[in-house]
């Protein structure tokens, strides 16, 4: 199995944790797109659940396929969200927004009584940090709020420059809030917890891509095949 193929494997394996009548949180990424294309299936044949998606290209994916959705104002607590990620470490902590949808996908997350993390092997790390960790911040006074990003994250033994994320044109990428996003290429985070409580005292800071006790169970696909970790 390719890669494209496992993160199709596990989202296949998430579509039977799907209930009749559930409200879903529908995560963004390539990995959520599976599992977003492979529902839209199972409510073509009869399925009858609705969707919160976390961005903007999953609102538009589920719209064309027919999945029927709604949002956080009409319906505010969630039963499931099935999202990717771009680290899961082995307590089921996670670096999310690669894809830029973070805040989204935190709001959603935290709206639902069960996360479910999908992800090819790749993800499943020892410690979080390889990935450089997605900051989303308010365009106004972006140097004094790197700056404190980058002093917070030092106070708990994470070193590294926190990089203003570009769009392919070369202007700053603009989240779906009109916000910014600093990419914290910290290497390791010994202390996720620590590190989100700093970064969560920033002002000027909206969000950040550490999810810490969202997700309840993660799907993991390899060359081998799948399988389905619970959060301890
Ligand atoms: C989007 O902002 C992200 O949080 C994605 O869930 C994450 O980047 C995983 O994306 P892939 O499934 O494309 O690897």
């Amino acid at each position: 199995m390719d890669v494209d193929a496992q993160k199709r494997a596990a989202a296949a394996r998430a579509l039977e944790f799907v209930r009749p009548g559930m409200r879903l949180g529908l995560g963004s990424g390539s990995t959520a797109k599976h599992f977003v294309e492979l529902l839209a299936e199972r409510v073509r044949t009869g399925l009858d659940v609705i969707g919160v998606p976390t961005s903007e290209a999953t609102r538009s994916d589920a719209e064309r396929l027919g999945v029927p959705l709604t949002n956080l104002d009409e319906t505010p607590q969630l039963d499931l969200t099935v999202d990717g990620a771009d680290e899961i470490a082995h307590d089921l902590s996670l670096i999310k927004g690669g894809g830029g949808a973070l805040l989204h996908e935190k709001i959603v997350a935290s709206a639902s009584a069960r996360m479910i993390v999908i992800a090819d092997e790749s993800k499943w790390v020892s410690a979080l940090g390889r990935f450089p960790l997605p900051v989303e911040v308010v365009p106004f006074g972006l140097g004094a709020t790197r700056r404190a990003i980058e002093a917070a994250a030092a106070a708990v033994g994470c070193a590294g420059p926190a990089l203003l994320r570009r769009a392919k044109d070369g202007h700053a990428f603009v989240t779906d809030s009109g916000h910014w996003i600093l990419d914290a290429a910290f290497e390791r985070i010994a202390d996720p917890k620590s590190l989100a409580e700093r970064l969560d005292g920033i002002t000027g800071v909206v969000e950040h891509g550490l999810f810490i006790g969202l997700a309840h169970a993660a799907v993991l696909a390899g060359s081998s095949g799948v399988r389905v970790v619970e959060r301890r």
